[in-house]
């Protein structure tokens, strides 16, 4: 990023309940620090409400100052630390704006702008900020303030309980001159009063964050130049713990029992019946160092012993570790690890098993650690490789990985290493698109507009491609649409490694997944869909879409309001109109992808992981869900059921796949509701019936036959999807049906329907199969269609989690 001398930025920081927004400009003639002019500032409490007004709050300040997006050079943020949501909303958003007026981003500690804000006020001397973490405790900071400027007197954010901090701060011999600050004090202010430290607190209207302080902050900091390169992919929030269930997890690390065993009395061998990720135990140990003797036979590399691995995991070692597996069927067939010495993962260890090497799993298990080394606070992550090994030198250099020197004969006499080194996160390519690196793309910031000929921007004004972000739950997906409803790019990027070892999507991982991949989806979309046009100037930019979709629920909430933050962010920054989708009206519109002529009135059933739905579609908009489940949905009952015998998340493809050897009549599990007369669907009987026989079964000493299992629960889910679909086409009338939703990808139910439906003189339309999970191509689908109909929305919509059909 290059700083020009005076340049116009727009902060945002919404980590707070403040909602700052500051419009600024800096001039930046040769000064280590820029002089800051603030030209309109829009800061107001705004409890839970910020991705409602953010945009609107943004654009006021723009009109005040005579501007607007297109005038800035670029976008500030604050990081936080903060409330989780709050964090994730504004850097989505500031993501957004950043990529669709293509200019650089950078991002600044939130507790520095509340120590700027200080200043600002006229604050000097020695002053704390305890800023609000819940739970009991708070992000401590402490800062010198002299009129020059803020000085940071702590190295890097973290949590600790308000309680600790207040008697910390007590203990100090300077307690006397501390003048505390922040929002902690609203919660805590009794406590920090008790302990003697609220005398001197600063004023409370200055007790949370201001736009002008983040201005102020990066001003400080040499301007956006010095904060970064201004790729918005990169920049993220600053997390000062794991999510409650890695917290677990982590705790769990170094166990001897296997986890699978512990939690369903399942034997051993059945866990792992598929390729998958988790953290190295020690009961892995010798396993990884067979993996090293087999990987590393006659290597310069010293193959890791089993003792040295369980050192590894030893509480006692004196620097955070992160170690992890990938193993399939069993067999452990991959490991890496790193030491977090610092701001920088140092990479210790990458092994893969010979067959099933350029799989991408020594990509995806440094993504594992590299993933635990940011939450730990890294910013870089750094190895050594030998310098002949070419291709584990092209891997690490797809990852981002750039050489930093050589060390002579480190391996031995002419065997020399090269030391590379990479920031964080790792440039991690889309999963499903593209499974084997490609080389990393690092961009120039501020984008120049890509160069069109004439005939090309007559194309794109005839294409009009709408692009369309899904997030609901664990993937990040994004396509792009043109009028016609040809696709011209589909990416996905899931996270189900990172979910799997829990048995399910774990809410806080996915939104922070989502935080940290979106733009890297956005790009390889932008960029696939100027292959697909055949547009020889580069990615497409934002402003030559048309508009900008995105679905608004349901979903996690957590993971929605990412997905809709970047969103608008995206389409206001490339002035574009915003769509909202709903992502079940998504699932239903994949079946367009597959037979665009479908007319309603017809039956569509819905099972995916969060709903079971049996509907009526009279017309396009014109929904009457006949039935909905009383409690578990299908797919819901496919991952209880897989996670019961340890089959991992998700369980519908490994049930699906057993159950092709398995016998349906083999069990009689219960068909519930099958005659109940009505439309509504129940699972958790069934569940519990299944794992009843797993336990009946493991008391008896039998083992249990999967694929039999496997196929019979399927069998008792299908036949009253069936019963009751046909029931609805015979009530109604109608002559078509489709299906839609994750478990629509289920081999034996598609072809079921197909035949038996398909007998009785039923069309049955189904989705692609890659479009029945979750994917943006419905999406696009949805917002192509509404794009048409002029249906916008407004920028003040928020996610809705709990939308219905
Ligand atoms: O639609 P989806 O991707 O996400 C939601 O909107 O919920 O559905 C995910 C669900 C998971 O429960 C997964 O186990 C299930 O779809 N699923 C399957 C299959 N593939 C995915 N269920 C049965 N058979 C499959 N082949
Ligand atoms: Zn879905």
């Amino acid at each position: 990023m290059v700083m020009s001398k005076r340049m116009r930025v727009a902060a945002i920081d919404t980590s707070t309940d403040m909602l700052a927004v500051c419009v600024a400009e800096l001039d930046g003639a040769g000064a280590a620090a820029p002089a800051v002019r603030v030209l309109a500032s829009g800061d107001h409490l705004c409890r839970r409400h910020a991705n409602v007004e953010l945009i609107g709050s943004l654009d006021a300040a723009l009109a005040a100052a005579g501007l607007s997006l297109g005038d800035i050079d670029a976008v500030l943020v604050g990081r936080g630390p903060g409330s989780f949501t709050g964090v994730r909303i504004g850097i989505s958003t500031a993501k957004g704006l950043a990529r669709g007026a293509m200019v650089p981003l950078a991002g600044v500690s939130t507790l520095d702008a509340t120590a700027w804000r200080a200043w600002c006020a006229g604050a000097r001397g020695l002053v704390a900020v305890a800023a609000d973490a819940m739970r009991g405790e708070v992000y401590p900071a402490l800062y010198r303030i002299e009129d020059a400027g803020v000085t940071r007197l702590f190295e890097r954010e973290q949590v600790v309980k308000a309680a600790d901090a207040a008697a910390a701060w007590a203990a100090r011999p300077d307690a006397e001159e501390l003048q505390l600050t922040g929002d902690g004090l609203v919660r805590y202010g009794k406590l920090f009063h008790e302990a003697g430290l609220m005398e001197h607190a600063l004023e409370r209207d200055l007790w949370w964050p201001t736009g002008e302080g983040i201005v102020r902050a990066a001003a400080a900091a040499g301007g956006p130049a010095a904060l970064g390169d201004g790729d918005p992919a990169l920049v993220l929030p600053i997390y000062t713990r794991l999510s409650d269930a890695e917290e677990n997890e982590r705790k769990r690390l170094g166990l001897a029992e296997s986890p699978s065993a512990q939690a369903t009395g399942v034997a051993d061998e059945l866990a792992g019946r598929h390729l998958q990720y988790r953290p190295l135990g020690a009961a892995d140990a010798e396993a990884a160092a067979a993996l090293e003797a087999a990987c590393f036979a006659g290597a310069a590399h010293t193959p890791w012993t089993a003792a040295q691995f369980l050192e590894e995991l030893s509480p006692a070692a004196a620097v955070p570790r992160s170690w992890w597996v990938a193993h399939d069927d069993g067999d452990l067939i991959g490991i890496a690890g790193g030491m977090i010495v610092d701001c920088d993962v140092q990479i210790l260890d990458v092994a893969v098993a010979p067959a099933r090497r350029r799989a991408g799993i020594a990509r995806r298990l440094l993504a594992h650690v590299s993933y635990d080394a940011q939450m730990l606070g890294c910013t870089t992550a750094s190895l050594e490789v030998e310098a002949g090994n070419e291709p584990a030198r092209r891997l690490y250099a797809a990852l981002g990985f750039t050489e930093a020197g050589v060390r002579r004969n480190y391996y031995g006499p002419g065997a020399d290493a090269v030391v590379m080194t990479a920031p964080l996160p790792l440039v991690l390519p889309v999963d499903a698109a593209s499974p084997e690196p490609t080389a990393a793309v690092r961009r120039a910031w501020p984008q120049p507009a890509p160069a069109r000929t004439p005939d090309e921007q007559a194309e794109l004004a005839r294409r009009r491609p709408v692009l369309a972000i899904e997030s609901s739950c664990d993937e990040t997906a994004v396509a792009i649409i043109d009028a016609e409803g040809r696709l011209l790019a589909n990416k996905v990027s899931t996270q189900i490694d990172f979910h799997a070892r829990f048995g399910g999507v774990v809410p806080e991982i996915a939104s922070r997944k989502h935080v940290e991949v979106i733009v890297g989806v956005v790009d390889e979309a932008l960029e696939e869909a100027a292959t697909t046009l055949g547009l020889t100037g580069g990615a497409l930019a934002p402003a030559e879409l048309a508009a900008v979709g995105v679905t608004q629920g349901p979903g996690l909430v957590g993971a929605l309001v990412v997905g809709v933050a970047f969103a608008k962010g995206l389409a206001y920054g490339a002035a574009k109109p915003l769509i909202t989708v709903n992502h079940l009206e998504g699932h239903l519109f994949a079946n367009l992808l597959a037979q665009p002529d479908l007319k309603p009135p017809f039956i569509f059933t819905l099972v995916s992981g969060g709903h079971t739905m049996l509907v009526h579609v009279r017309a396009w908009g014109d929904y009457e869900v006949l039935g909905e489940t009383l409690d578990d949905a299908v797919g819901e009952a496919f991952d209880k059921v897989a996670k019961a015998l340890g089959l991992g998340y998700p369980g519908g493809p490994v049930i699906s796949r057993l159950a092709e050897e398995g016998d349906p009549q083999a069990i009689a599990f219960p068909r519930a509701m099958m005659h109940s007369h009505d439309y509504r669907f129940s699972l958790s009987g069934l569940k519990t019936a299944v794992v009843t026989y797993i336990e009946q079964e493991t008391a008896a000493g039998r083992t249990i036959h999967l694929p039999d299992l496997a196929a019979s629960f399927e069998a008792a889910v299908f036949d009253v999807q069936f019963k009751k679909a046909w029931d609805a086409l015979k009530q109604t009338g109608a002559r078509e049906y489709c299906l839609g939703g994750g478990v629509a990808a289920n081999p034996h139910l598609r072809q079921m329907l197909v035949d038996k439906l398909g007998r009785r003189g039923v069309r049955v339309t189904l989705p692609p199969r890659d479009a029945c999970t979750d994917n943006a191509a419905m999406i696009a689908e949805v917002a192509r269609r509404k794009f048409a109909e002029g249906d916008f929305s407004d920028f003040s919509v928020d996610a809705d989690p709990n939308m219905t059909l």
